[in-house]
């Protein structure tokens, strides 16, 4: 079976609908044709500062939530990044081969030293996509099931594999990324032309798995629209409104076209409590579940450490192989 690998941030209690539109339900998806791999990158989130005890619980709670979704332990291996020490020994290979222009051309690097100001910047946030590079790499994965904000680290993740293939022998898979045709960007509901992120500028905006069904339900009803009446599908003028209908077709599989048709004539009011309703539907499931996983914690460190076995495992043999080509002397 070909493999999958994909991987979200620990940055937070909760995913939130992007997430989870995005890839999650991808993730679940894909697991009765490939053999996934779905990990909690642990090291990513250090590369803007945490708090040590919020982080832990972080973890837990993002891979809770994986299960919660439908991530199915039988069929997919679950294991948390830094638990594998590969990754990190991969990266710094990896980086050896990187250039530093091209690093420096990454649009999310750029975004994020922006907002951090350049001394609050770290060598970790430039380096962020070259371990990314290295989750995928060690695994031999074919597919990654990401929104479109990861679509270039995945171009660079094939240019080093591509690289290090000609430099010093046929080693890595190339893989191809997964973005969703629907999903692929879901917007802030308080700002529709920003994509939705858990450093989102109000609360309000953002949609967590985890929140409560009437707030959930408060955050559709208070989503910004526009002063038309109409309800149709048109990013550029109208970005609020479609956005609604985007997370509308896409968690309940319809085509935009049939929901412009249903909701011809009808008021936002209309579509905001149906999507509300839709939405909590879906997610009120995932949160219910995730809460009673993580009544339990030591049995979900089991879990987590059963997975890592599994992971290690498979990417020992890829380190080694790795070490191997650029000539390292093998230990004995
Ligand atoms: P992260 O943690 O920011 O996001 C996790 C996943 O959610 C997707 N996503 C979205 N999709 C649609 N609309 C949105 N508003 C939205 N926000 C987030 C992301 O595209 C991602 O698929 N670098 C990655 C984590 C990572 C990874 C990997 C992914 C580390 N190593 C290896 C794949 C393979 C990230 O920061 O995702």
């Amino acid at each position: 079976r070909p493999v999958v690998f994909s991987g979200m941030q620990p940055s937070s209690d909760s995913l939130h609908l992007g997430n989870y539109l995005g890839a999650l339900v991808n993730w679940v998806a894909l697991q009765d044709d490939y053999d996934p791999i779905y990990c909690v990158v642990d090291l990513h989130a250090i590369t803007v500062a945490q708090d040590p005890a919020a982080l832990r619980a972080n973890v837990r709670a993002t891979a809770a939530q994986y299960l919660a979704a439908g991530v199915d332990l039988e069929r997919s291996t679950l294991f948390v990044q830094s638990h594998v020490p590969a990754h990190a020994e991969l990266a710094w290979v990896l980086s050896t081969i990187t250039g530093f222009g091209e690093a420096s051309r990454m649009t999310q690097f750029k975004d994020k030293s922006a907002r951090h100001g350049a001394d609050a910047t770290t060598v970790g946030l430039f380096t962020y996509p070259v371990l990314m590079a290295a989750d995928i790499l060690l695994y031999g994965t074919h597919l990654v099931p990401v929104g479109d904000d990861q679509r270039q680290h995945l171009e660079l993740t094939r240019d080093l594999a591509g690289r290090f293939n000609s430099r010093y022998g046929d080693t890595f898979t190339v893989p191809e990324a997964m973005i969703p045709a629907q999903s692929a960007r879901i917007y802030d509901l308080q700002e529709p032309t920003a994509k939705m992120s858990k450093s989102a500028a109000s609360p309000a905006g953002l949609v967590n798995l985890l929140d409560e069904p009437s707030v959930t339900a408060k955050k559709f009803k208070s989503a910004v629209t526009d002063t038309e009446r109409e309800i149709r599908f048109d990013p550029e003028t109208k970005p609020g409104i479609s956005n609604l209908l985007g997370i509308y077709a896409a968690i309940s599989r319809r085509s935009i076209a049939s929901l412009e048709g249903e909701y011809a004539g009808r008021g936002y009011g209309d579509l905001k409590k149906d999507l509300a309703e839709v939405v909590v539907e879906a997610v009120s499931p995932i949160r219910t579940r995730t809460l009673e996983l993580l009544q339990d914690p030591a049995e979900l460190d089991r879990l987590l450490a059963v997975g890592a076995q599994k992971a290690t495992e498979r990417a020992e043999r890829t380190l080694a192989l790795v070490y191997d080509r650029v000539g390292f002397l093998r230990r004995r």
